[in-house]
């Protein structure tokens, strides 16, 4: 996917030079056959070698009209958090019937959305949210299929503020037998709903597959008791998504079999030996499937040597492009894209433009000495990036290309100074 060329690093075949040239900067530029090898791994990794699968991409991690319509030329689900996604999937006319609906605290516009459109499936994350939405089925004639997110109080090896599976989390049902098998009896009796089954999600940007397989254990006693205490077979079982990509060097990620072969060895196991009818299970990745596909290029304004300490090296975005490393400290490494082959002899930090000290994008960066008007690559920011932009400080959100037969396709423009204000009222 990136090759250097005459001291130019180019994505698919295309420099990024031109690309930067052409579009500007900051941009955010994404490989189609990257995503493509990331599906089909899936594909052969899981919903070829198991049947009775399916995989949801969570858009969440890059939401936009053209990744919905090339999830759906692959045939791949598509999992949305909030309306606008929802909105965004429909309007590129994804099928509702392979959508899925998540998220702790679905407003009534949004249900209503849901029940309209006629998503496939809505996954319940609290008690509260069941009794709301029976209500609207009721209201509205609808009987809709869920699955509960349940919190399988495990704990897991990736930043706090992304490790969702802990019991003192604010996503899912608590995993508590008073509050759990009234609730599996009282859906199972509803005419507002099908019960499918269960939903865990323990976190996200994980590279082992310890709180995976400690969540499944939690499910599969779930689908055992709810056998047996209700005579009812869960038809489904999602392992939500959370699988690590490469950021840095050394970071080890794992391959999608890694995850889903002992998981999908245990489900059967497990079946087997208590006399269940193994579920429908489908999983809902987001960073894996879009992450390494995207870089952002910048280029380098000022640089503060301070002397005997660092040197500053600022580029023309920052955290309102890419808020990860303000967030969680997260890690990147980069290249100076117009001396791609030069020897790495300079050690810099990379910083935002935003009137914040946490804008700093990279620590340490091993790199070509930068100058001003140098272009600066960050790879693997196809996840959580153009998703999480903002506009602090009136920055516009950077445009986003598309690399699809060695040619480059604009998807998103680049903001206007109108649409900063496009809203206000004068
Ligand atoms: N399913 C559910 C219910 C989720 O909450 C998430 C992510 C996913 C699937 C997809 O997770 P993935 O495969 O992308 O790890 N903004 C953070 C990540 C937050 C993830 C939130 N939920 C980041 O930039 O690292």
């Amino acid at each position: 996917m990136f090759k250097t060329n005459e001291n130019t690093l180019f994505v698919d075949g295309v420099s990024t030079l031109e690309l930067a040239d052409t579009y500007g900067t900051p941009l955010y530029v994404y490989s189609e056959d990257q995503i493509k090898r990331n599906l089909n791994e899936i594909r052969t990794s899981f919903l070829q070698k198991y049947p009775n699968t399916h995989a949801a991409y969570a858009c969440k991690a890059f939401c936009t009209i053209y990744m919905c319509q090339l999830l759906n030329q692959e045939g791949f689900w598509i999992d949305v958090v909030s309306g606008g996604e929802l909105y965004t999937a429909i309007k590129a006319q994804f099928p509702p019937d392979r959508i899925e609906f998540n998220g702790n605290n679905k407003s009534e516009e949004e249900l209503l959305m849901a029940l309209d459109y006629g998503v496939e499936r809505i996954v319940v994350d609290n008690v509260s949210e069941l009794y709301h939405l029976e209500k609207l089925c009721m209201k509205n004639g609808k009987k809709v299929k869920i699955l509960f997110r349940i919190t399988p109080e495990v704990s897991s090896d990736t930043h706090d503020h992304i490790a969702t599976g802990k019991k003192d989390s604010k996503f899912g049902i608590p995993l508590n037998d008073e509050i759990l098998y009234p609730l599996i009896e009282y859906t199972l009796k509803s005419a507002a709903f099908e019960f499918l089954g269960f939903h865990f999600h323990v976190g996200s940007q994980l590279l082992d597959t310890k709180s995976h397989l400690s969540a499944l254990e939690v499910i599969l006693d779930l689908m055992l008791a709810t056998k047996q205490r209700f005579d009812y077979d869960i038809k489904d079982f999602n392992m939500g998504g959370g699988f690590g990509i490469k950021y840095t060097d050394s970071d080890r990620p794992l391959g999608i079999s890694d995850f889903v072969d002992p998981i999908m060895n245990r489900m059967n196991e497990f079946c087997r030996e208590n006399n269940l009818i193994r579920p429908h299970v489908s999983m809902e990745p987001g960073r894996f499937i879009i992450g390494d596909a995207g870089i952002q290029l910048y280029r380098i304004g000022n640089i503060k040597e301070i002397p005997d300490l660092k040197t500053y090296v600022s580029v023309d975005g920052g955290m309102t492009d890419n808020m990860r490393p303000g967030l969680y400290g997260a890690k990147y490494d980069a290249i100076i894209a117009n001396k791609a082959d030069d020897p790495k002899n300079s050690v810099v930090d990379i910083s935002g433009k935003c009137c914040e000290s946490t804008d700093i994008l990279i620590k340490n960066l091993k790199c070509t000495k930068p100058e001003t008007g140098d272009l600066l690559a960050v790879y693997s920011t196809g996840a959580y990036g153009y998703a999480m932009a903002n506009n602090y400080n009136k920055i516009r959100i950077p445009p986003v290309v598309v690399i699809k037969d060695n040619k480059a396709q604009l998807i998103v423009r680049r903001q206007s100074y109108d649409d900063l204000i496009r809203n206000e009222l004068l």
